[in-house]
C-alpha cells in the first residue's frame, strides 16, 4: 500500500502525512483549509477536492478530525468515504470522537464490506512530527495487522486494543482524563510558586526529579508557560471535548466520578472565557487571573 489518503492536515494530520512521504509513501490530502492543504502540497503530497477523489485515488485512507461533526460529515455523509470507498480499501480514523461514533461507523462498514479501524493516537503534536505517536488500535485484528507497516510509520507504539471497535477509544479517552487532571495540577501548583516568587525554571528542574514530575508537566510547562506562548498544540476545545467523552462513557457505565466532574466543568468555563482555540497549557494563564482576581497579592 503506496497511495494513502490523508483527510484532515489539521496541527496532528499534517505532520502524520509529512512523516509518511518521508517514508516513501504518496499521500493524497484533502481538507477544508485551503492553507492546511498548501502546507501538504508544499510538503510533497497531492491535494484533491472532494473526499470522493480521494478514495479513487488511494489505497488505504487516513483521518484526522476534530468533532464528531466533522468525522461524521467525512465517514457517513452523502460525499462521503462509506458512499464512496470500496471493499480492499481499510478506513482508518486516528480522530479522538464518543465510542458510540466508532460502532455506527463499523456497523455501517460492516454493511457494505469495507475494512474500518478507530485508532485514536497520543504524543501531541511533536509526537506526529517525531513520528512517535502511541496508536492505540480497536477494530479487527486482520485490518490492523494489515495497515500495521504505515502505523509504524507515524507511530512509535502501536496496541492493537481489541476487535471491539471503540477499544482504543476508551483508552484514549482514560489517557486524556489523566491529561485534564495533569494540566490543572499544573496550572494550580504554579500559582503556589508564583506566589512564593520561585523561579520556575528551577522549580521545574527540581521537581523534573521528583515525584511531582510528568509528562505534562514537562510539555506544558516547557513548550507553552515558559515561552508565554499558547498557540497548539493541542488546543484547549479538543481536550474539553475528551472530557466529556471520558464522562459520557463514565455515566453509560453507571460510574460517579464527582473529581472528572468538576474538572469537565472547569474546561467548559474556561473554553465560555475564549480560552478554546489556545493550547490546553493555557489554563495557567487562566488560572492565575482567577486567583489574582480573589485578591491575594502578586
Ligand atoms: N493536537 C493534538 O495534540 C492531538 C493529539 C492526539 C489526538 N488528537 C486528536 O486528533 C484529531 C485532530 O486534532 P488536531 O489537533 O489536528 O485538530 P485541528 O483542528 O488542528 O485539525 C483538524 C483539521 O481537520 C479539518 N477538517 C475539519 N472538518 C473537515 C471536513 N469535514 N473535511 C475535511 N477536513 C476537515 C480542519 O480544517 C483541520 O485542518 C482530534 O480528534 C484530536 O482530538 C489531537
Amino acid at each position: 500500500m503506496k497511495k494513502i489518503g490523508f483527510i484532515g492536515l489539521g496541527n496532528m494530520g499534517l505532520p502524520m502525512s509529512t512523516g509518511l512521504i518521508k517514508a516513501g509513501y504518496h499521500i493524497i490530502g484533502y481538507d477544508l483549509n485551503e492553507e492546511a492543504t498548501l502546507s501538504l502540497k508544499k510538503a510533497g503530497g497531492e491535494i484533491v477536492s472532494s473526499v470522493a477523489q480521494v478514495v479513487k485515488k488511494s489505497e488505504l485512507i487516513l483521518t484526522s478530525l476534530p468533532s464528531v461533526k466533522a468525522v461524521e460529515e467525512v465517514y457517513l455523509g452523502e460525499g462521503g468515504l462509506i458512499n464512496n470507498a470500496n471493499p480492499g480499501k481499510p478506513l482508518v480514523d486516528t480522530s479522538t470522537v464518543s465510542p458510540e461514533l466508532n460502532v455506527e461507523i463499523s456497523e455501517v462498514c460492516k454493511k457494505r464490506n469495507l475494512d474500518f479501524l478507530a485508532a485514536p493516537v497520543s504524543g501531541g503534536v511533536i509526537g506526529a512530527v517525531n513520528q512517535t505517536l502511541t496508536v492505540m488500535a480497536g477494530g479487527p485484528k486482520q485490518t490492523y495487522e494489515q495497515v500495521l507497516p504505515v502505523l509504524q510509520v507515524v507511530g512509535e507504539n502501536i496496541f492493537h486494543v481489541d476487535e471491539q471497535i471503540d477499544s482504543g477509544t476508551t483508552v484514549k479517552l482514560i489517557n486524556n482524563l489523566l491529561i485534564g487532571f495533569y494540566t490543572a495540577g499544573v496550572s494550580e501548583a504554579l500559582q503556589l510558586a508564583n506566589k512564593k516568587n520561585l523561579d520556575l525554571d528551577e522549580l521545574f528542574a527540581m521537581l523534573n526529579v521528583s515525584y511531582g514530575q510528568s509528562r505534562i508537566y514537562e510539555r506544558n510547562y516547557k513548550s507553552f508557560i515558559a515561552k508565554d506562548d499558547y498557540k497548539p498544540g493541542f488546543s484547549l476545545k479538543l481536550l474539553r471535548k475528551d472530557l466529556e467523552f471520558a464522562m459520557e462513557l463514565a455515566d453509560d457505565n453507571q460510574l460517579d466520578l464527582p473529581i472528572s466532574k468538576s474538572l469537565l466543568a472547569l474546561y467548559q468555563a474556561v473554553e465560555q472565557e475564549g480560552y478554546g482555540e489556545q493550547d490546553m497549557a493555557v489554563l495557567y494563564e487562566q488560572v492565575k487571573k482567577q486567583s489574582n482576581k480573589k485578591g491575594a497579592a502578586q
